[in-house]
């Protein structure tokens, strides 16, 4: 423990020196199975193999050439990515470096595209209420939970929040004299996993399309596998059963693993909207975070690989639906909210706690009574099983 931290997180008595697979251990050897994944980064793990050797031999290389430059290895992973994106329109990338960053990108791009075809005053980003977008000042603002934005105004002009699953007032708020684009999560995470429905986001996708305005998925965190498809928006179909595509994607959390990275994916309307000097980002595109998003792109962008996610989500989800202090579930693949009776908190500490009996369980809450779990997706269904034990004991 250390005390010269800013007083930021409200965290957890654990300190970890070692992971391996879904398992942490701490300084005194004890050992975690991990359904947290570091808030949905870890999707392969911890010191996954293949990762590490990427990573490792990346290092040994060279680590950094900034982006006067171009690098082999930042290249093949940003045509990785926008393949991978490409079924949801994206067509051309730029590489961040976190989520906030990659939202920050989204909102510049939507802006630049809206004032060059139609002039200023077209800025207004809409959002929704309980979206989580970043911790930037404009992020904040585009964030829709006022508990953020406690004590940091005055906020970056321009946005908007409206309630998720109201066509009425998406239909009333994307007012095409004003607005450029529509962010949002297909599945919201940090208000405990809130999947959008289908009406939703048909209707979202066809007012956008129809107005001009442009569709930014923030893929966060519930992209790259996490619901059971590559994007979480790849589960929303228009009327005719055709994929919604978006204008614009952000990606970041566990695009390289564990590493910091993010991305903007910019589709057929903005993909040459930024020109030289418009954007840019020092540690963008690292070489070293590179390698590793080459692996996580590899292995969960695979039709196989993501069906196990989906399966793995329904083994858990049924299994709790059993505990009678279970509430609600709220789920999409590995990503999971679960309504209990009483507060999360404790659960989280009397899980924690728990490692003295070995192991003990990382878990996450979103809000007092909603456990979140975002395990990693190389965990297995025995790890699975030993998880389940300890939420039963524990609830
Ligand atoms: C949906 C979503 N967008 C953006 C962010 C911000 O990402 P970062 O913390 O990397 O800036 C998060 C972080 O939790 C998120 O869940």
């Amino acid at each position: 423990m250390s005390n010269v931290f800013m007083d930021t997180y409200n965290r957890l008595p654990v300190t970890f020196t070692r992971g391996e697979g879904v398992y942490l251990f701490d300084i005194n050897g004890k050992k975690y199975l991990d359904f947290g994944s570091g808030i949905a980064v870890n999707v392969l793990g911890h010191s996954y193999p293949p990762l590490v050797r990427a990573v490792s031999e990346q290092a040994a290389k060279y680590f950094h050439v900034c982006n006067y430059y171009q690098s082999d290895v930042s290249c093949a992973f940003a045509e990785k990515l926008a393949e991978a994106c490409a079924p949801a329109g994206m067509k051309k990338v730029f590489l961040a470096n976190s989520g906030a960053e990659a939202n920050e990108g989204a909102c510049k791009l939507a802006r630049k595209y809206s004032l060059l075809k139609y002039g200023t005053g077209r800025h207004t980003i809409v959002t929704l209420k309980g979206s989580f977008h970043g911790r930037t000042i404009t992020t904040l603002s585009a964030t829709g939970q006022e508990k953020f934005h406690r004590d940091f105004g005055p906020f970056t002009p321009g946005f908007m929040h409206i309630q998720g699953g109201s066509v009425e007032e998406l239909e009333k708020a994307l007012d095409e004299k004003t607005v450029a684009g529509l962010l949002i999560e297909a599945v919201q995470g940090e208000s405990g996993i809130v999947p959008q429905t289908q009406e939703f986001i048909r209707e979202a996708a066809r007012l956008c399309a129809q107005r001009d305005i442009l569709l930014i998925f923030d893929e966060i965190q519930c992209g790259l596998g996490r619901t059971g498809t590559f994007l979480g928006l790849e589960q929303y179909k228009d009327e005719a059963g055709n994929q919604i595509k978006a204008d614009i994607v952000t990606l970041a959390k566990g695009l390289a693993g564990g590493i910091p990275a993010g991305a903007v994916l910019a589709g057929e309307k903005t993909c040459d909207i930024f020109i030289k000097g418009d954007h840019g980002s020092t540690f963008g595109g690292n070489p070293v975070a590179a390698a590793a998003g080459l692996v996580v792109l590899k292995t969960v962008n695979d039709p196989a690989f993501l069906s196990e996610i989906s399966r793995k989500g329904e083994l858990l989800c049924c299994a709790l639906k059993e505990n009678p202090k279970v509430k609600q579930i709220r789920a999409k693949g590995l990503m999971i909210g679960i309504d209990i009776e009483g507060e999360a908190r404790p659960l989280l500490e009397a899980a924690i706690a728990r490692a003295n009996k070995q192991p003990g369980l990382l878990m996450l809450c979103a809000g007092a009574n909603t456990l979140r779990l975002l395990p990693p997706y190389i965990i297995s269904d025995s790890e699975i099983e030993q998880g389940l034990l300890i939420m039963n004991e524990l609830l």
